[in-house]
């Protein structure tokens, strides 16, 4: 059994301590609250393993065997910088230290450089699952030396989410390819969910679905392919009442989204990349528009409330349900395809080497956006790994006859006057992206108009050429 070091025993923290423990390791703990390490060590008492409180950096060292490893779970940034400026010192050659933060994967790059100058190990280490997860089983997602990764695989796939005893835990490439990983998981997580509020707007809002019958649709689709935890849960939240007005929860939470980040730097690695990424894009500014509250009211007061009808043959409510479940499983499948192609050209331009396959299979348990698709994700990569999902002959299933109730989903969205730019970002996508003949070739006629910039003409390829407004 190992005994690891753990800083920041907040929420994430004391739980992630107590999974650890459970498994039979001992944990040290040490917090910015001196008062803190004690609580949690003294809850944890039950448990398998031992949780010892420490309030002295000093002291906390000096409890753990050496090499020593020292999880790190305090906000990212300068928090985090000051605790490894404080361990730096104290730790010898061969210790290692382990950010299970939400890191951006370049500053990750950093720490790695400066710790490995000191002689100590670093690895930059993504988790997902929330507190719940946390504490009984979430995905991690590791980057940094793939030694220093053995040192603490054991107890921490141990304390990891399983999906058929298969641990949702592992390293995946050197630097901060961790944090990279687990930033795209969050930006297919925003594009997620901001597919599930776009439906149920328009359940709400063209349809006057209560929430709880929202919740009934999200609880049948959580049946089928689009099985999820955020489905799940959606449909958790849309049956839930508030205990002290009786309304129902929905209808008492401010529409204010707000954010942390990796969204938003999955959509700006995404467009370095040359990646399409618009589906994460459309729904990072969704939460920015959201957060644009008074502005959103005076524009409604001047301009009318969005969602005016325009005359179209109204579709049964039936029906709609149909064709927004079809709509949202092909768009779901495309936030995929947008992440994993973000993946796959961070790997190649970094030479990260990722094992897409094995990504998926650790998004299958224990993270926000594991879904009953990754288990299919995992196998089409598997078979062919740097495919494009909606290539896949495996995905064939799910989008042959779905792409068209992407379309009329989306069609009978603009004819209502509602807000869906997450399904419209893929239904663009999707058919941006199988137009053989774009229409580029005006860009370029301009480009060089303007600029001389040349253009390549299509009866004479590889050469670079001016138009007859240049002679
Ligand atoms: C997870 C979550 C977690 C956190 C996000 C939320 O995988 O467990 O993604 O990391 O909930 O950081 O991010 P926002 O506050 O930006 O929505």
């Amino acid at each position: 059994m190992a005994h690891l070091g753990l800083i920041g025993i907040g929420v994430m923290g004391s739980a992630f301590a107590q999974n650890l423990a459970d498994n039979g390791h001992t944990v040290s703990l040490m917090d910015r609250d001196p008062a803190r390490a004690a609580e949690v060590a003294a809850e944890g008492a039950d448990l398998a393993g031992e949780l010892i409180g420490c309030t002295e950096a000093e002291d906390f060292v000096a409890s753990l065997p050496q090499p020593r490893s020292v999880i790190v779970l305090v906000p990212s940034g300068k928090p985090l910088d000051a605790v490894i400026d404080t361990l730096i010192p104290l730790l010898a050659p061969g210790d290692l230290i382990a950010d299970l933060g939400n890191s951006y994967y370049k500053e990750t790059e950093l720490r790695v450089e400066k710790c490995e100058a000191a002689g100590l190990m670093f690895l930059g280490m993504g988790i997902s699952g929330g507190a719940e997860g946390a504490r009984h089983g979430p995905a991690i997602m590791a980057g940094g030396s793939r030694a220093s990764w053995d040192r603490v695989k054991g107890p921490l796939q141990d304390a990891s989410a399983k999906f058929e005893d298969d641990p949702c835990c592992d390293w995946y490439g050197p630097g901060g390819a961790g944090h990279f990983i687990k930033m795209l998981h969050n930006g297919i997580e925003y594009a997620d969910m901001q597919m599930i509020a776009e439906v149920y707007g328009v359940f709400r809002d063209a349809y006057q679905m209560s929430p709880a019958e929202i919740g009934d649709v999200f609880e049948a689709w959580n049946d089928g392919p689009l099985s999820s935890y955020l489905i799940e849960i959606a449909s958790e939240v849309s049956k839930a009442n508030d205990p002290e007005t009786g309304k129902a929860m929905l209808d008492i939470i401010l529409d204010r989204a707000g954010q942390k980040g990796t969204g938003r730097w999955s959509v700006i690695e995404g467009l370095h990349l040359g990646a399409p990424v618009s589906m994460m894009q459309a729904a990072v500014e969704a939460r920015n528009v959201s957060a644009l509250k008074d502005d959103r009211a005076a524009r409604a007061a001047r301009w009318g409330a969005a969602g005016n009808p325009l005359a179209f043959e109204a579709v049964p409510k039936a029906r709609a349900i149909q064709i927004l479940g079809d709509a949202l499983l092909v768009a779901k499948i495309c936030a995929y395809d947008q992440g994993f192609g973000v993946l796959r050209r961070a790997s190649e331009a970094f030479g990260w080497d990722l094992d897409l396959a094995a990504i998926s299979r650790g998004w299958r348990a224990g993270c926000i956006i594991r879904s009953v698709l990754l288990d299919d994700i995992s196998t089409a990569f598997e078979e062919a790994p740097n495919t494009d999902l909606v290539m896949s002959p495996h995905f064939e299933q799910y989008l042959s006859g779905r792409v068209e109730a992407l379309q009329s989903g989306v069609a009978m969205c603009t004819a209502l006057g509602l807000e869906v730019p997450t399904l419209y970002a893929a239904f663009s996508s999707f058919n941006a992206m199988r137009l053989e003949t774009g229409t580029a070739n005006m860009i370029q006629a301009l480009r060089d108009r303007f600029g001389a910039h040349t253009f390549e003409r299509i009866d004479r390829p590889g050469e670079s050429v001016n138009g007859p407004w240049h002679e």
